[in-house]
């Protein structure tokens, strides 16, 4: 396990993912019965963005810093509280973003721009008292490191296991509502085909639950073969969201982030409308970049 995602914390690709978790865990709150978020490749919780090994790829600042210079005027480093001070219409992008600028500012307290909340604890920042966390980690100092942030939370459950393996004990949660959100590192030349294999297995146990797959959008072919190896039957619904940031490369290059939704809200598609333009705005490379989804099963 050579992967860490400091290196990559607050890149575009976080960006389009925490969005639109964050979105998501939103739209679970709309009723009042409790939910639980399962994370099964969790990280660290927390990125310092002026760690050496953020500095040294500096994704975040073509990400997150980029995004924060499309929403507010002004230096990335001043955004967060710009934001605070600014008001956006309803159903806006900026709108839309206010929980994830929320937990933005929630992690930093002092104003500025140096930490970058990963995906555990952008969830367990929304979460209301009902709520509930499991956050799954593999890799051993990134485990300690999120272990430590959730010490004493009675919300949260952290645990140091296989993610691929773990989830179906952690289901159906005891909640009965949930969103599972599965974001491997896709080291591993199987990592499409465990996740497919993993989600027909999920459903099988927690049917009408919200699911979150993250893939890397390099390697087209790849990713229609893992089209046809999803258990489409199983699911209610399933939306295919992407954000694309330049052309494709002819040697295999990260060129866009991708999403298989399962079960997602009926307004999420219209959402990622509304977020295309402020998201072309930060990250558009060349005419090629969108932010595109297609329903694989549809409402
Ligand atoms: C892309 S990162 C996760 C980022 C995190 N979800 C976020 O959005 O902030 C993938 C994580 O999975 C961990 N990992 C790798 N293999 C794993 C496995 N089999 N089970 C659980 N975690 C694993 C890695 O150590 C890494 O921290």
């Amino acid at each position: 396990m050579n992967y860490r995602h400091i290196y990559h914390a607050g890149n575009f690709a976080d960006v389009f993912k925490h969005s639109v978790l964050s979105l998501i865990i939103a739209y679970l709150q709309r009723k009042p019965a409790a939910f639980r978020v399962i994370d099964t490749h969790a990280g660290a919780g927390l990125y310092d963005l002026g760690a050496e090994a953020a500095a040294k790829t500096a994704e975040w600042r073509r990400g997150l810093g980029r995004l924060l210079t499309a929403l507010v005027p002004g230096p990335p480093e001043q955004a967060i509280t710009a934001y605070a001070a600014a008001s956006f219409a309803a159903g806006s992008a900026g709108a839309l973003l206010a929980p994830y600028m929320q937990a933005l500012a929630a992690v930093n307290p002092q104003g500025g721009l140096r930490y970058y909340p990963g995906s555990p604890l952008l969830a367990r920042l929304s979460l209301r008292r009902r709520d509930r966390l499991t956050a799954i980690e593999l890799h051993r100092q990134d485990y300690d490191s999120l272990r430590r942030r959730f010490i004493g939370d009675y919300q949260s459950r952290i645990l140091h296991l296989d993610g691929r393996l773990a989830l179906k004990a952690q289901l159906p949660p005891k909640e009965k509502r949930g969103l599972v959100l599965v974001d491997p590192p896709f080291e591993r030349e199987d990592e499409f085909s465990a996740a497919a294999a993993g989600l027909a297995q999920a459903l099988r146990r927690f049917a009408h639950g919200v699911y979150m797959l993250w893939y890397p959008v390099k390697d087209r072919a790849k990713i229609a073969r893992f089209i046809t190896m999803l258990p489409l039957s199983a699911a209610g619904t399933v939306l295919q969201a992407e954000l694309l940031i330049r052309q494709a490369a002819p040697q295999p290059r990260l060129f866009g982030s991708g999403l298989i939704l399962v079960n997602p809200p009926y307004i999420l598609s219209e959402q990622l409308q509304q977020l295309e333009p402020l998201f072309l705005r930060a990250f558009a490379e060349d005419d090629s970049a969108c932010l595109r989804h297609n329903w694989l099963k549809g409402p």
